[in-house]
């Protein structure tokens, strides 16, 4: 993909999961990855692993609390100093308290700290280390969830609601710098974390609940997303192929919230 090759990313929350494949997608299309992640065991596995496919040493893991500014900033300082730049960034670190109006204070602070002022602490860090390029990308990952209500998701869904909106509010601030901000908004993920909840809590593996009308049905096509899905379309808005995209959520959702 054009754009791709050469550039350095940062990747929050680039341990597992969807983050995890994005990194994984970076390094095979020829670009460098900081993996900003509060989990060590995992981080330090992803760079690995990240460096394999890459044949070269492409992937560093920086522990990162994206909720913790002093973190966030010395992040992207030892981004700067091993790579000698930063050009892009994916937004992916989040926490699921999934409440309804039970919430308690505490469950609002943490995840409107991780999933919007994380989100926000970020950019605001990177932006200057791009603006010093010349031109950057970033992408926010949102979700479905953002967009729609879901019963005992309260917390969760007015974060992601936050997400979306602040995409567009970012890119019009930083449109004069030639930084582009678009959010993917993915449907249901097949990650191992969800995999592991659908076993525990459900009683289901990935066939059953495909098949259940209210997990794979709720989807046009029928079906959970794999990460590397959901991957894809982030690759996409990070390279040239998306230059005139701006301020956009991209429904990554097989049709989810077109129904
Ligand atoms: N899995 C889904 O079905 C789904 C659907 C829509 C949107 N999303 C969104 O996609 C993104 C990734 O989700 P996932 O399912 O891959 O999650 P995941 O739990 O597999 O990965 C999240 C990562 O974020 C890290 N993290 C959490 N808090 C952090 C913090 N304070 N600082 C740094 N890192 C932190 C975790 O250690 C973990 O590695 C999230 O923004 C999520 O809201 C997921």
């Amino acid at each position: 993909m054009r754009g791709l090759a050469g550039k350095t990313v940062i990747v929050t929350g680039g341990a597992q999961g969807i983050g995890r494949a994005v990194v994984d997608r970076v390094v095979h299309e020829g670009g460098n990855v900081v993996i900003a992640d509060c989990h060590a065991e995992f981080g330090k596995s992803a760079a690995q692993e990240a460096d394999e496919i890459a044949g070269r040493p492409a992937a560093l893991f920086v522990h990162t609390d994206v909720s913790d500014e002093e973190s966030v900033r010395s992040m992207t300082e030892k981004t700067v100093e091993h790579f000698g730049g930063l050009d892009q960034l994916v937004n992916c670190a989040a926490v699921f308290i999934m409440r309804g109006l039970e919430a308690t204070v505490e469950e609002w602070r943490r995840i409107m700290d991780v999933n919007i002022m994380g989100q926000a602490l970020c950019v605001k860090h990177a932006a200057p280390h791009m603006r010093a390029r010349g031109a950057g990308s970033v992408v926010n990952i949102a979700s479905i969830s953002g967009h729609i209500a879901q019963p005992g998701y309260l917390t969760y869904n007015a974060t992601k609601a936050a997400v979306a909106n602040m995409t567009r509010c970012m890119a019009m601030d930083l449109a004069p710098d030639g930084i582009r901000v678009n959010a993917v908004n993915p449907g249901t993920v097949w990650n191992k974390n969800n995999e592991r909840f659908h076993r525990e809590q459900l009683g289901m593996d990935r066939a059953e609940a495909d098949a259940d009308p209210e997990i794979g049905g709720r989807h046009m096509l029928g079906r959970t997303a794999d990460p590397e899905e959901i991957a894809s379309a982030v690759a996409f808005l990070l390279s040239d192929e998306a230059s005139y995209i701006t301020g956009e959520n991209l429904m990554v959702d097989a049709g989810y919230t077109a129904m």
